[in-house]
């Protein structure tokens, strides 16, 4: 039996623990695992690397992917399509693993509708893969931004600043709730809802009153403001033409400012890419070992065509038909804690 192996989408902590336990399982299970390099791009341009018990052994705690990532889709097109399920002919893999978010598990299912069987493995930090409570990534990312509002924390008290924290998670506000209640942030504005400046403006004044001089304020990168149903960013083009978020921190400062800048000061900060590096938390490690090894045995024993997830704490399988392109809402506990809790 032969397995192939890619990355896909942007990277997030806890890529390489996967490929680990994929190359550890397979090996006790008598697999081989081929590493298709850039998710599905080294797949169309034969670019591939075999994956040993010796190459992976030392790469559990790295951040980012020994494979590294793309989220290149080659089923456009027949011409490109044929390339990369010629890759996979040409390889004799039976069955791809492909760990990635919701799209990459829409182009898993394209790849499997061309007769390459799948097997999906959910990774994000945004945390916003539909059928799965936790995707890979999500909890380091988590941390990183405590760590950084809690850095700012003790800058913010000794200054009296308003300090503006700006997270990713582009549609979904899992990491800017998650770290803001972690961090003990004074104002969450996560992406689902639309940011009223007077609102904002009067929670500060309010801290001041109540005797507190400084405020942090934690805003998703994809938050809007109200009126205005379009998020900060901009369009890049190129190799992967792509709606950059980014700047919605800076531009509520600046509204913040228009008329308060007699009273306080304002920093922002943009945690960005941060929150996409470093080593894996033990967490998304343990999360990478279960879904990996789960994802071994079901490209050997099938069904194929499904993703691993995690659902109450137990490893279940999604059908890649309810996953691809769908994206997950916050819990909704969670999001009436935040609604509770922050003003
Ligand atoms: O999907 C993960 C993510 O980190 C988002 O939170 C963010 O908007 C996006 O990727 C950034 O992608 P890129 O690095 O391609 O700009």
């Amino acid at each position: 039996m032969r397995l192939g192996i890619m990355t896909c989408g942007g990277d997030c902590p806890g890529l390489n623990a996967v490929i680990r336990a994929v190359v550890r399982h397979a090996s006790h299970r008598g697999a081989t695992v081929l590493g298709l390099e850039d998710g599905f791009r080294g797949m169309t341009e034969n670019r591939t690397r075999e994956l040993t018990l010796e190459n992976t052994i030392d790469i559990l705690d790295r951040g980012g992917s020994i494979l590294g990532c793309s989220g290149y889709n080659p089923f456009h097109d027949d011409e490109t399509a044929h390339l990369a399920i010629d890759t996979a002919r040409g390889h004799e893999i039976d069955c791809l693993i492909v760990v990635g978010g919701n799209s990459s598990m829409g182009i898993a299912m394209a790849a499997q509708a061309r007769g390459l069987p799948v097997v999906g493995i959910p990774k994000t930090i945004d945390n916003d893969v539909a059928g799965t409570d936790f995707t890979v990534g999500f909890d380091t990312a988590v941390q990183t931004a405590t760590e950084a509002i809690d850095r700012l924390r003790t800058t913010a008290e000794s200054h009296d600043r308003v300090m503006i924290v700006e997270t990713m998670g582009r549609d979904v506000g899992w990491i800017a709730i998650s770290a803001g209640l972690a961090g003990g942030a004074d104002i969450v504005l996560p992406p689902e809802k639309r940011i009223r400046v007077e609102d904002v403006s009067a929670a500060i004044s309010a801290d001041r009153k109540r005797g507190q001089p400084f405020t942090i304020i934690v805003v998703g990168e994809g938050a809007m403001f109200e009126g205005d149903e379009r998020p900060i960013g901009r369009q890049r083009t190129g190799i992967e033409p792509f709606f950059q978020l980014g700047g919605v921190g800076q531009v509520l400062a600046d509204r913040l400012l228009a008329d308060h800048s007699s009273e306080y000061r304002v920093t922002v900060t943009v945690i960005g890419h941060l929150q996409r590096g470093g080593s894996p938390s033990s967490s998304d490690r343990i999360l990478a070992i279960k879904f990996g090894v789960r994802a071994v045995d079901l490209a050997i024993d099938g069904p194929h065509g499904n993703m691993i997830a995690t659902v109450n704490d137990t490893i279940v399988l999604t059908p890649l038909s309810e996953v691809a392109g769908r994206i997950k809402a916050v819990d909704p506990e969670l999001m009436k804690l935040a609604e509770t809790f922050f003003r």
